[in-house]
């Protein structure tokens, strides 16, 4: 047994006389290590509990060779370490994929194994990985004019950099002109339905048809219709990205994003996923788990609430419209009705031309609003747009445009708050 004296850590800093200053009476680390590690008492809990876990451990070699092969191929709940999934992670992959893979296989079964998602540390990353996972250098995509910003960032960025190249198409094309725009090299065609900030509705079955005759896959960003209200596979679509920062999570608090797709397709996206090594904390899966449960009461909320603050928003002075599917004056409000079974609480108004000098006074200073990027959270945030160079189609030529996240404070408070701002605009020096 080692005696405490052997443990004296010798200073350089002292001369051969002088007594050492560093000293440890510590008999064995060795339980350090080892105690609190077998909890025998199995106890049933309504929630997964959260594991945090580098290591993976087995009890031989051969479960080891197992384990590596299965985690390869992608077999469900099968991990070899933290970033193959712990018990946590693999609990919200199960949720997503039997949640937002509604329609990808026959309802009777639709809790089987017909979809599976891959977790990601933002909605962002989401988008990079689906089309990592099924494009490469001499590829070529097309990406809606209306798509997410930083998305559209990432295409001319790093998917450029990879030899990706991208074409920008008028989110509202119909399938026949969507074909004219097909390559033989076209592997991907993106979706965003709505598009952000301005809200156009796209014909998703259409184009994910036109894509698929064309030997290319489609994918969508369904942040905002939500497991909910527009179902991917239901039209055809191969690969919903799912940004789960917004109302899965719910509160403000986490990022993640997930990429969902038919078992046939997923050997792709695990092999991108694992050669990436991409992956989340158990702590923020639990928080997504957390948010879900109660993903449907919100939205229906979030959703009765932009309604009516929408509607007053459309009897204001300088108001030239307002951006939201679900009213019956939008563009594409019956291809919204076509598609979608309800909206949510984002959405944007367009001001009069001229205006763009008071937007400020609208939107600063108000008391429910916060002025923030993103958005799927129980707070009410208000942002102006800033569309140049986001259009290359056909580049933004209305009034100033504002988009409003309706959170769940009371509609009263919110249109109060609202009303002194258009007070302020009013009176602000043009
Ligand atoms: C439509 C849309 N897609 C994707 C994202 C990205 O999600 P995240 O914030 O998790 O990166 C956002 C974020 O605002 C978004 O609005």
């Amino acid at each position: 047994m080692t005696s405490p004296d052997s443990l004296v850590i010798p200073s350089p800093h002292l001369g051969p006389t002088a007594r050492p200053q560093v000293r440890s009476t510590m008999r064995s680390t060795t339980p350090y290590s080892e105690v609190g590690r077998r909890i025998d008492a199995l106890v049933r809990t309504a929630n997964v509990p959260v594991v945090r876990a580098s290591s993976v451990l087995f009890e031989s070699l051969a479960e080891v060779d197992q384990a590596l092969q299965d985690t390869a191929r992608g077999v469900r709940y099968a991990t070899t370490y933290g970033t193959g999934g712990v018990p946590t992670t693999m609990a919200l992959m199960d949720a997503v994929a039997e949640l937002e893979g509604w329609g990808a296989a026959p309802a009777a079964d639709r809790a089987g194994p017909g979809t599976r998602a891959a977790l990601v540390p933002s909605g962002l990353a989401a988008i990079a990985l689906a089309v990592l996972a099924f494009a490469a250098s001499g590829d070529h995509v097309l990406m809606p004019d209306s798509v997410y910003g930083p998305g559209r960032a990432l295409a001319q960025g790093q998917l450029a950099r990879a030899g990706i190249e991208i074409t920008f198409y008028d989110p509202r094309i119909d399938p026949a002109g969507l074909a004219q725009l097909m390559r033989p090299q076209t592997r991907i065609v993106y979706l965003e339905s709505p598009g952000s900030y301005t809200f156009e509705i796209q014909d998703v079955a259409g184009l994910a048809a036109t894509a698929r005759e064309h030997g290319a896959l489609s994918m969508i960003d369904n942040a905002w219709g939500s497991p909910l209200h527009f179902h991917p596979f239901e039209h055809g679509v191969d690969v919903s990205i799912v940004p789960l920062t917004k109302y899965w999570g719910g509160h403000a608090d986490v990022l993640m994003g997930a990429v969902v797709v038919t078992d046939e397709l997923w050997p792709t996206v695990w092999r991108t996923v694992r050669g990436l090594g991409l992956c989340v904390s158990s702590d923020d899966a639990w928080l997504i788990l957390r948010g879900l449960r109660t993903l449907p009461q919100r939205v229906a909320q979030h959703e009765v609430s932009a309604i009516a603050v929408a509607q007053w928003l459309q009897r204001q002075e300088g108001v030239v419209r307002v951006l939201h599917p679900a009213l019956p004056d939008h563009p594409d409000h019956a291809r919204w009705r076509r598609d979608f079974s309800g909206s949510c609480g984002l959405f944007s108004v367009e001001l009069e031309r001229g205006l763009e000098g008071q937007v400020a006074a609208l939107v600063e200073g108000r008391r429910h609003f916060g002025i923030g990027y993103s958005w799927g959270g129980f707070e009410s945030l208000i942002m102006p747009a800033r569309l140049h160079g986001l259009r290359t189609i056909e580049p933004w030529a209305g009034g100033p445009l504002v988009r409003l996240h309706i959170g769940l404070e009371s509609v009263a408070d919110l249109l109060e708050d609202l009303e002194q701002g258009f007070r302020a605009m009013g009176s602000a020096p043009r």
